[in-house]
C-alpha cells in the first residue's frame, strides 16, 4: 500500500523530528551522501528547524510509522552557510523558499512520494511566503567516485522533471563524516532553483 502523506508545518513538526533524524541518518548513509551521522549531531540541526514558525515538514506514513521526510523553510531562516552563496551573488534570500532534505525508505520509492513532497513544499511555500523561488541543493560527486554503486542513476532528472534548475555556479560548504573517513570531510553542495510564481522578476 502506498503510504498516506500529512504535512506538518511550525511546532507541529517537534514529534516528528526524531523520525526525520533516524531517517536522514539511513537514507543519507547510501550513496551520493555517504553520511556517518550521529544523533547528537542531528538534534541540533532538528532543533533549529524546530524554532522555524514558517517552517514546514511532509512526512510519509505506513500505518503509524514515519517512513519518509521532507523540509522546508524560508531561506532567510536556514543556516548562514546556506544563505552565504545567495547573499554573495547579490540574490536576496527574502526571495526564496529552501528546501532541507526529502528522505525516503528505498522500499516505498517509485510510487510518487518524491513527486508529492515537492507538490507539498511548493504549495507551503506559496501559502506562507511571497518568496518568488523554491531552491535546495545537492551534493555533487565525481563521476569516477569510487564509491559509486554500479548502476547508480542522478535524481538530476527527476528534478528537472519538477522544474528546478540547476545553478551549479551557486554553492555551498557543508561538512560531515563521510562514512571511509575518520574526521569530517568538505561537501560542495550546488543549488537548484524553481520559480513560485508566474512572472517572478530577476
Ligand atoms: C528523492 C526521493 C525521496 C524520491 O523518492 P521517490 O518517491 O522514489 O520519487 P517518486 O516516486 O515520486 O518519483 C520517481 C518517479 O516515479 C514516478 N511515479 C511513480 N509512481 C507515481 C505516482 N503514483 N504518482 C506520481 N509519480 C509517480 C514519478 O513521476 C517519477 O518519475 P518522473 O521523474 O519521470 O516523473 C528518494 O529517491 C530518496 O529518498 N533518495 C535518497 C535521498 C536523496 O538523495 N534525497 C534527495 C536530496 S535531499
Amino acid at each position: 500500500m502506498t503510504p498516506r502523506i500529512e504535512f506538518f508545518a511550525g511546532a507541529a513538526m517537534r514529534p516528528y523530528l526524531p523520525a526525520l533524524a533516524r531517517l536522514r541518518i539511513a537514507v543519507f548513509r547510501d550513496w551520493p551522501y555517504l553520511y556517518d551521522g550521529v544523533l547528537d549531531e542531528e538534534r541540533v540541526y532538528l532543533s533549529e528547524l524546530a524554532q522555524c514558525p514558517r517552517g514546514g515538514m511532509a512526512v510519509a506514513f505506513d500505518g503509524e510509522e514515519p517512513v519518509g521526510c521532507s523540509t522546508c523553510l524560508p531561506l532567510a531562516e536556514a543556516e548562514q552557510g546556506i544563505r552565504a552563496p545567495f547573499l554573495a551573488a547579490g540574490l536576496d534570500p527574502a526571495r526564496y523558499f529552501y528546501f532541507g532534505e526529502s528522505v525516503l525508505l528505498p522500499r516505498y520509492r517509485g510510487q510518487g512520494i518524491g513527486v508529492a513532497f515537492f507538490t507539498a513544499r511548493e504549495a507551503h511555500a506559496r501559502d506562507t511566503s511571497d518568496a518568488d523561488f523554491a531552491c535546495f541543493c545537492a551534493v555533487e560527486r565525481p563521476a569516477d567516485h569510487p564509491l559509486r554503486p554500479p548502476g547508480a542513476v542522478p535524481l538530476d532528472a527527476f528534478w528537472r522533471r519538477r522544474g528546478y534548475t540547476h545553478h551549479p555556479e551557486l554553492a555551498c560548504t557543508m561538512r560531515w563524516k563521510q562514512v571511509d573517513s575518520a574526521d569530517k570531510v568538505a561537501h560542495r553542495l550546488s543549488f537548484w532553483i524553481k520559480p513560485l510564481r508566474a512572472a517572478p522578476q530577476g
